[in-house]
Protein backbone atom coordinates (compact mmCIF):
# COMPACT_ATOMS: atom_id res chain seq x y z
CA UNK A 1 0.00 0.00 0.00
CA UNK A 2 1.28 3.39 -0.59
CA UNK A 3 1.24 6.02 1.65
CA UNK A 4 0.33 9.50 0.36
CA UNK A 5 2.72 12.63 1.36
CA UNK A 6 0.29 14.41 3.07
CA UNK A 7 -1.22 12.07 5.40
CA UNK A 8 -3.47 14.67 7.31
CA UNK A 9 -4.88 15.60 3.74
CA UNK A 10 -5.93 11.76 2.47
CA UNK A 11 -7.23 11.34 5.96
CA UNK A 12 -9.48 14.23 5.50
CA UNK A 13 -10.94 13.55 2.33
CA UNK A 14 -11.60 9.46 3.64
CA UNK A 15 -13.23 10.98 6.29
CA UNK A 16 -15.63 12.88 4.09
CA UNK A 17 -15.95 9.86 1.73
CA UNK A 18 -16.73 7.53 4.34
CA UNK A 19 -18.71 9.94 6.51
CA UNK A 20 -16.21 8.63 9.47
CA UNK A 21 -15.43 9.86 12.74
CA UNK A 22 -12.47 9.96 14.48
CA UNK A 23 -12.54 9.31 17.99
CA UNK A 24 -8.69 9.38 20.36
CA UNK A 25 -7.73 8.65 23.50
CA UNK A 26 -5.64 10.90 25.48
CA UNK A 27 -2.39 7.86 24.68
CA UNK A 28 -2.46 8.38 21.36
CA UNK A 29 0.80 9.71 19.56
CA UNK A 30 0.36 13.38 19.24
CA UNK A 31 -0.37 13.45 15.65
CA UNK A 32 -3.15 11.41 16.12
CA UNK A 33 -4.54 13.51 18.75
CA UNK A 34 -3.82 16.59 15.95
CA UNK A 35 -6.34 14.64 13.34
CA UNK A 36 -9.05 13.64 15.42
CA UNK A 37 -12.39 14.87 15.60
CA UNK A 38 -12.85 14.09 19.28
CA UNK A 39 -9.93 13.94 21.61
CA UNK A 40 -10.96 11.78 25.77
CA UNK A 41 -10.88 9.69 28.13
CA UNK A 42 -12.81 6.43 28.26
CA UNK A 43 -15.82 8.36 29.44
CA UNK A 44 -15.67 10.80 27.41
CA UNK A 45 -14.86 8.46 24.38
CA UNK A 46 -17.78 6.32 25.11
CA UNK A 47 -20.21 9.18 25.57
CA UNK A 48 -19.21 10.09 22.19
CA UNK A 49 -19.49 6.77 20.68
CA UNK A 50 -23.20 6.51 22.12
CA UNK A 51 -24.53 10.07 20.15
CA UNK A 52 -22.49 10.05 17.00
CA UNK A 53 -24.18 10.07 13.91
CA UNK A 54 -21.27 8.98 11.36
CA UNK A 55 -21.45 5.65 9.51
CA UNK A 56 -17.66 5.04 10.01
CA UNK A 57 -16.44 5.37 13.81
CA UNK A 58 -12.40 5.17 13.45
CA UNK A 59 -11.10 4.62 17.10
CA UNK A 60 -7.85 5.77 17.91
CA UNK A 61 -7.08 3.98 20.70
CA UNK A 62 -7.39 0.38 22.02
CA UNK A 63 -9.34 -3.01 21.73
CA UNK A 64 -11.99 -2.75 24.60
CA UNK A 65 -12.72 1.04 24.07
CA UNK A 66 -13.43 0.41 20.05
CA UNK A 67 -15.48 -2.72 21.29
CA UNK A 68 -17.40 -0.87 23.31
CA UNK A 69 -17.86 1.74 20.28
CA UNK A 70 -19.09 -1.29 18.65
CA UNK A 71 -21.52 -2.53 21.22
CA UNK A 72 -23.27 0.67 21.14
CA UNK A 73 -23.34 0.70 17.74
CA UNK A 74 -23.99 -2.69 16.04
CA UNK A 75 -24.63 -1.44 12.89
CA UNK A 76 -21.82 1.24 11.97
CA UNK A 77 -18.22 -0.08 10.64
CA UNK A 78 -15.89 0.17 13.65
CA UNK A 79 -12.00 0.29 12.47
CA UNK A 80 -9.04 -0.07 15.07
CA UNK A 81 -5.52 1.29 13.36
CA UNK A 82 -3.30 -1.63 14.58
CA UNK A 83 -5.61 -4.90 15.49
CA UNK A 84 -2.91 -5.72 18.13
CA UNK A 85 -3.79 -2.55 20.37
CA UNK A 86 -5.22 -4.60 23.04
CA UNK A 87 -4.69 -3.48 26.99
CA UNK A 88 -2.63 -5.74 29.47
CA UNK A 89 -5.48 -4.94 32.38
CA UNK A 90 -8.31 -6.20 29.90
CA UNK A 91 -6.09 -9.53 29.66
CA UNK A 92 -5.52 -9.57 33.36
CA UNK A 93 -9.21 -10.47 33.42
CA UNK A 94 -10.09 -14.01 31.38
CA UNK A 95 -13.55 -14.53 31.18
CA UNK A 96 -13.77 -18.55 32.41
CA UNK A 97 -11.44 -17.61 35.43
CA UNK A 98 -13.29 -14.70 36.26
CA UNK A 99 -16.36 -16.35 35.81
CA UNK A 100 -15.27 -18.95 38.19
CA UNK A 101 -14.69 -16.32 40.79
CA UNK A 102 -17.96 -14.34 40.40
CA UNK A 103 -19.71 -17.66 41.15
CA UNK A 104 -17.93 -17.85 44.50
CA UNK A 105 -19.83 -14.27 45.56
CA UNK A 106 -23.24 -14.97 44.37
CA UNK A 107 -24.68 -12.16 46.32
CA UNK A 108 -22.32 -9.43 44.54
CA UNK A 109 -23.20 -6.94 42.02
CA UNK A 110 -20.27 -6.72 39.65
CA UNK A 111 -19.00 -3.17 38.33
CA UNK A 112 -16.41 -3.77 36.01
CA UNK A 113 -13.65 -0.84 34.92
CA UNK A 114 -14.33 -0.57 31.24
CA UNK A 115 -10.91 -1.69 30.35
CA UNK A 116 -12.17 -5.38 30.42
CA UNK A 117 -12.79 -7.19 27.33
CA UNK A 118 -16.80 -7.65 26.38
CA UNK A 119 -17.27 -11.02 27.93
CA UNK A 120 -16.14 -9.73 31.07
CA UNK A 121 -18.89 -6.64 30.59
CA UNK A 122 -21.41 -9.26 29.64
CA UNK A 123 -21.01 -11.26 33.12
CA UNK A 124 -20.88 -7.23 34.80
CA UNK A 125 -24.08 -5.50 36.51
CA UNK A 126 -22.61 -2.11 35.63
CA UNK A 127 -19.56 -0.42 33.30
CA UNK A 128 -17.34 2.54 35.17
CA UNK A 129 -14.55 4.42 34.06
CA UNK A 130 -12.13 5.88 35.90
CA UNK A 131 -14.27 9.07 35.74
CA UNK A 132 -17.56 7.42 37.24
CA UNK A 133 -15.88 5.00 39.46
CA UNK A 134 -16.52 6.57 42.97
CA UNK A 135 -19.66 8.63 41.63
CA UNK A 136 -21.20 4.83 40.79
CA UNK A 137 -20.31 3.08 43.59
CA UNK A 138 -22.06 5.72 45.74
CA UNK A 139 -25.37 5.37 43.81
CA UNK A 140 -25.18 1.23 44.70
CA UNK A 141 -27.03 0.75 47.91
CA UNK A 142 -25.09 0.27 51.29
CA UNK A 143 -25.73 -3.43 52.10
CA UNK A 144 -25.25 -4.45 48.47
CA UNK A 145 -21.79 -6.80 48.56
CA UNK A 146 -19.65 -5.77 44.94
CA UNK A 147 -16.97 -7.14 43.24
CA UNK A 148 -15.06 -4.73 41.69
CA UNK A 149 -12.99 -5.86 38.50
CA UNK A 150 -10.53 -5.92 37.17
CA UNK A 151 -8.14 -3.22 38.30
CA UNK A 152 -7.11 -3.51 41.87
CA UNK A 153 -5.54 -0.20 42.21
CA UNK A 154 -8.59 2.03 40.95
CA UNK A 155 -10.90 -0.73 43.23
CA UNK A 156 -8.48 0.11 46.39
CA UNK A 157 -8.82 3.92 45.28
CA UNK A 158 -12.43 3.67 45.08
CA UNK A 159 -12.46 2.08 48.43
CA UNK A 160 -10.89 4.43 50.03
CA UNK A 161 -12.40 7.24 48.77
CA UNK A 162 -16.06 5.28 49.35
CA UNK A 163 -15.41 3.47 52.68
CA UNK A 164 -17.20 1.06 51.00
CA UNK A 165 -15.77 -2.57 50.93
CA UNK A 166 -15.03 -4.18 47.70
CA UNK A 167 -13.99 -7.67 46.17
CA UNK A 168 -11.50 -7.10 43.92
CA UNK A 169 -9.47 -8.66 41.18
CA UNK A 170 -6.50 -8.53 41.16
CA UNK A 171 -5.88 -7.26 37.64
CA UNK A 172 -3.68 -4.10 37.17
CA UNK A 173 -2.16 -2.14 33.98
CA UNK A 174 1.70 -2.72 33.19
CA UNK A 175 1.93 1.30 32.22
CA UNK A 176 0.63 2.76 35.54
CA UNK A 177 2.66 -0.36 37.65
CA UNK A 178 5.83 0.96 36.48
CA UNK A 179 6.33 4.45 38.19
CA UNK A 180 9.15 4.73 40.45
CA UNK A 181 7.85 5.82 44.17
CA UNK A 182 11.79 6.60 44.72
CA UNK A 183 12.45 8.12 41.74
CA UNK A 184 9.49 10.72 41.76
CA UNK A 185 10.73 11.72 45.13
CA UNK A 186 13.94 12.42 43.85
CA UNK A 187 12.16 14.30 40.84
CA UNK A 188 9.88 16.50 43.31
CA UNK A 189 13.26 17.36 45.05
CA UNK A 190 14.56 18.94 42.01
CA UNK A 191 11.13 20.57 41.01
CA UNK A 192 9.63 21.56 44.95
CA UNK A 193 6.93 23.81 42.90
CA UNK A 194 5.70 20.95 40.84
CA UNK A 195 2.62 19.25 41.70
CA UNK A 196 2.27 15.50 41.45
CA UNK A 197 -0.94 14.36 39.84
CA UNK A 198 -1.58 11.26 39.27
CA UNK A 199 -4.42 8.62 37.57
CA UNK A 200 -5.97 6.43 40.23
CA UNK A 201 -4.55 2.94 38.53
CA UNK A 202 -0.88 3.72 40.21
CA UNK A 203 -0.38 1.56 42.91
CA UNK A 204 -0.58 2.81 46.54
CA UNK A 205 3.29 4.20 47.03
CA UNK A 206 2.33 6.38 44.36
CA UNK A 207 -1.11 7.67 44.84
CA UNK A 208 -0.18 8.47 48.38
CA UNK A 209 2.51 11.25 47.18
CA UNK A 210 -0.29 13.01 44.87
CA UNK A 211 -1.61 16.55 45.40
CA UNK A 212 -4.33 15.56 42.71
CA UNK A 213 -5.64 11.98 41.43
CA UNK A 214 -8.04 11.86 38.92
CA UNK A 215 -9.06 10.14 35.09
CA UNK A 216 -7.07 11.58 32.41
CA UNK A 217 -9.93 14.46 31.82
CA UNK A 218 -9.76 15.28 35.40
CA UNK A 219 -6.23 16.03 35.51
CA UNK A 220 -5.91 17.96 32.06
CA UNK A 221 -8.42 19.71 33.70
CA UNK A 222 -6.97 19.85 37.15
CA UNK A 223 -3.50 21.53 35.70
CA UNK A 224 -5.64 24.20 33.50
CA UNK A 225 -7.12 25.46 36.87
CA UNK A 226 -4.01 25.18 39.04
CA UNK A 227 -2.23 28.32 40.13
CA UNK A 228 0.66 25.79 40.21
CA UNK A 229 3.45 26.34 37.29
CA UNK A 230 4.80 22.76 36.75
CA UNK A 231 3.55 19.35 37.27
CA UNK A 232 4.91 15.58 37.47
CA UNK A 233 2.07 13.30 35.76
CA UNK A 234 1.83 10.08 37.03
CA UNK A 235 0.10 8.47 33.82
CA UNK A 236 0.69 7.61 29.94
CA UNK A 237 2.76 10.48 28.93
CA UNK A 238 1.11 11.18 25.77
CA UNK A 239 -1.63 13.37 27.84
CA UNK A 240 0.88 15.95 27.75
CA UNK A 241 0.45 16.61 24.13
CA UNK A 242 -3.35 18.12 25.24
CA UNK A 243 -1.66 19.45 28.89
CA UNK A 244 0.59 21.97 27.43
CA UNK A 245 -1.41 22.80 24.37
CA UNK A 246 -4.04 24.04 27.03
CA UNK A 247 -1.38 25.37 29.44
CA UNK A 248 1.36 26.11 27.14
CA UNK A 249 3.67 28.20 30.10
CA UNK A 250 3.08 25.41 32.74
CA UNK A 251 5.80 22.65 32.58
CA UNK A 252 4.83 18.94 32.56
CA UNK A 253 7.38 16.28 33.57
CA UNK A 254 6.28 12.69 32.70
CA UNK A 255 7.15 10.62 36.31
CA UNK A 256 9.77 8.07 35.60
CA UNK A 257 9.36 5.05 35.42
CA UNK A 258 11.61 1.76 37.51
CA UNK A 259 14.48 1.58 35.00
CA UNK A 260 14.63 4.98 33.62
CA UNK A 261 12.77 3.05 30.57
CA UNK A 262 10.32 4.39 28.11
CA UNK A 263 7.64 1.57 29.86
CA UNK A 264 5.53 4.67 31.05
CA UNK A 265 4.46 4.93 27.16
CA UNK A 266 1.60 2.23 26.87
CA UNK A 267 2.71 -0.27 24.44
CA UNK A 268 -0.42 -1.38 22.85
CA UNK A 269 -1.91 2.16 22.37
CA UNK A 270 1.50 3.18 20.97
CA UNK A 271 0.79 0.70 18.03
CA UNK A 272 -1.61 2.92 16.41
CA UNK A 273 0.24 5.32 13.83
CA UNK A 274 -1.15 8.25 11.56
CA UNK A 275 -0.03 5.62 8.74
CA UNK A 276 -2.03 2.44 9.69
CA UNK A 277 -5.00 5.23 10.71
CA UNK A 278 -4.52 5.91 7.14
CA UNK A 279 -4.49 2.51 5.72
CA UNK A 280 -7.45 1.35 8.30
CA UNK A 281 -9.89 3.65 6.42
CA UNK A 282 -8.69 2.96 3.02
CA UNK A 283 -9.24 -0.81 3.49
CA UNK A 284 -12.11 -0.74 5.97
CA UNK A 285 -10.06 -2.84 7.96
CA UNK A 286 -9.02 -3.83 10.84
CA UNK A 287 -12.86 -3.93 11.86
CA UNK A 288 -14.32 -4.63 15.37
CA UNK A 289 -16.72 -7.73 15.49
CA UNK A 290 -18.56 -9.62 18.12
CA UNK A 291 -20.97 -12.32 18.35
CA UNK A 292 -24.35 -10.70 18.92
CA UNK A 293 -25.19 -12.08 22.37
CA UNK A 294 -22.61 -10.86 23.92
CA UNK A 295 -22.76 -7.64 22.49
CA UNK A 296 -26.21 -7.75 23.52
CA UNK A 297 -25.57 -8.83 27.03
CA UNK A 298 -22.55 -6.46 27.21
CA UNK A 299 -24.32 -2.93 26.40
CA UNK A 300 -26.95 -3.59 29.19
CA UNK A 301 -24.06 -2.57 32.14
CA UNK A 302 -22.78 -0.36 29.54
CA UNK A 303 -25.94 1.66 29.26
CA UNK A 304 -26.60 2.09 33.09
CA UNK A 305 -23.43 3.60 33.47
CA UNK A 306 -24.14 5.90 31.18
CA UNK A 307 -27.54 6.75 32.78
CA UNK A 308 -25.91 6.39 36.19
CA UNK A 309 -22.92 9.66 35.41
CA UNK A 310 -25.32 11.29 33.37
P1 LIG B 1 -9.15 7.02 31.47
O1 LIG B 1 -9.25 7.25 30.02
O2 LIG B 1 -10.49 6.71 32.06
O3 LIG B 1 -8.46 8.10 32.20
O4 LIG B 1 -8.30 5.66 31.66
C1 LIG B 1 -6.96 5.60 31.39
C2 LIG B 1 -6.54 4.34 30.75
O5 LIG B 1 -5.70 3.61 31.21
C3 LIG B 1 -7.12 4.00 29.50
O6 LIG B 1 -6.58 2.84 29.05
FE1 LIG C 1 -4.44 -0.83 29.20
FE2 LIG C 1 -2.78 0.43 30.80
FE3 LIG C 1 -2.51 0.71 28.19
FE4 LIG C 1 -4.62 1.83 29.47
S1 LIG C 1 -2.48 2.37 29.70
S2 LIG C 1 -4.65 0.64 27.54
S3 LIG C 1 -4.98 0.30 31.06
S4 LIG C 1 -2.23 -1.20 29.34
Amino acid sequence: DLIPNDLFAAIDELKRELNAVIIAHYYQDADIQDIADYIGDSLGLSRQAATTNADVIVFAGVHFMAETAKILNPDKLVLLPDKEAGCSLADSCPPEEFAAFKARYPNHLVVSYINCSAEIKAMSDIICTSSNAVQIIQQIPEDQPIIFAPDRNLGRYVMEKTGRPLVLWQGSCIVHETFSEKRMIQLKVEHPEAEIIAHPECEPQVLRHANYIGSTTALLQYCQKSSSSAFIVATEPGIIHQMQRVSPTKTFIPAPATNNCACNECPYMRLNTLEKLYLAMKNRQPEITLPEHIRVAALRPIQRMLEMSA
